[in-house]
């Protein structure tokens, strides 16, 4: 196992950077965060003091951006945060990530969390710095602090995450959460993964490969009753306008809506996720059926993000 410390800096890019023994040492350090939050959040506050974090976002964000944000801010660190980096930073002016990461590092910053519309802008910003860049979503990519929540959230709500059936479902070709996920879940055993997606927006073949190498059972689908019944993990997210033309938005848009009678196909033990923002593909009426998840899911996001931060300061965060 490397850690960052002996070949530079603990960069948070991708999920597949971890492995079991490295997630579960993440995870442990987030349920003593979540139980520290509620008893002695005061504590806490030395534990990163002085240390600097910069956020820069060049896609929109409510809860990464926030949860980053209170993560450090819970840990002592001071912050430094755009909120649109697209228009209201020397980007909108034509400069390149990599300058930009290069004057962050110089002011102090001792990691910086990275939003970007490329996949590969984080990868670019790491190639050129000195301290960790935590990519925070990139483009159609990757949003591996994303995995980093659902999967301790998936642990926590159902004591494992090994012979489970979880199904993934929305846009799963420009979801970079769903990609996140199923790509951590190959880190696992789970018993199935099931994709549920339009033909117009199926997981991408680099995902399917690497759960075929690694002899994850997966399969695909268009029609939420072969699924949802088999489900032990239901994870939803948004078809992404942004991503895609006009004509394929609106053929694909109102394919899948999640109501009452939808979510009464899950076993009643299943746990209903989505990264959010939902913009109408899970009714409003579903947040009173116990198995939605989804706040539940995004409140872990402030611990887990916390002991992310942690182990990158300590160069403990794994570096495969
Ligand atoms: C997602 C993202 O930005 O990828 N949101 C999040 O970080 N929780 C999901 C989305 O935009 O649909």
């Amino acid at each position: 196992m490397n850690f960052a410390t002996s070949i530079g800096p603990a960069h948070l890019l991708e999920s597949r950077q971890f492995n079991q023994a490295s997630l579960k040492a993440l995870f442990a350090l987030a349920a003593t965060y979540k139980s520290r939050l509620r008893h002695d959040a005061v504590g806490l506050q030395t534990t990163h003091a002085g240390r600097m974090v910069s956020l820069v976002f060049y896609e929109p964000s409510t809860r990464t951006r926030f949860s980053f944000s209170h993560a450090a801010k819970h840990l002592g660190m001071l912050v430094h945060e755009t909120e649109n980096a697209a228009d209201f930073s020397s980007a909108a002016k034509g400069e390149t990530i990599e300058d930009t990461v290069r004057v962050l590092m110089g002011y102090g910053s001792d990691v910086i969390v990275l939003r970007h519309g490329d996949k590969d802008g984080p990868a670019r910003a790491a190639a050129v710095s000195q301290v960790p860049i935590v990519n925070a979503g990139a483009g159609s990519g990757e949003h591996p602090s994303q995995a980093l929540l659902d999967l301790f959230t998936i642990e926590e709500r159902m004591g494992k995450i090994d012979g489970l059936t979880v199904v993934i479902g929305g846009d799963l070709a420009h979801g970079r959460t769903a990609r996140s996920l199923a790509f951590m879940l190959g880190l696992y055993r789970p018993a199935h993964i099931i994709f549920v997606a339009p033909t117009q927006a199926r997981m991408g073949d680099d995902v399917k490969a690497v759960l075929t190498r690694s002899g994850i059972a997966w399969s695909e689908t268009e029609t939420l009753q072969d699924a949802l019944p088999l489900a032990d993990v239901v994870y939803w997210t948004r078809i992404q306008q942004e991503r895609m033309d006009a004509a394929t938005f609106e053929a694909i848009k109102d394919l899948y809506i999640l109501g009452t009678e939808e979510v009464a196909m899950m076993p009643e033990h299943a746990i209903l996720m989505h990264p959010l923002p939902r913009v109408g593909e899970i009714r409003q009426e579903v947040d009173r059926d116990p198995r939605a998840w989804y706040f539940e899911q995004a409140h872990n996001g402030v611990p887990v993000r916390m002991a992310a931060l942690t182990l990158i300061l300590n160069g403990m965060l794994f570096v495969s």
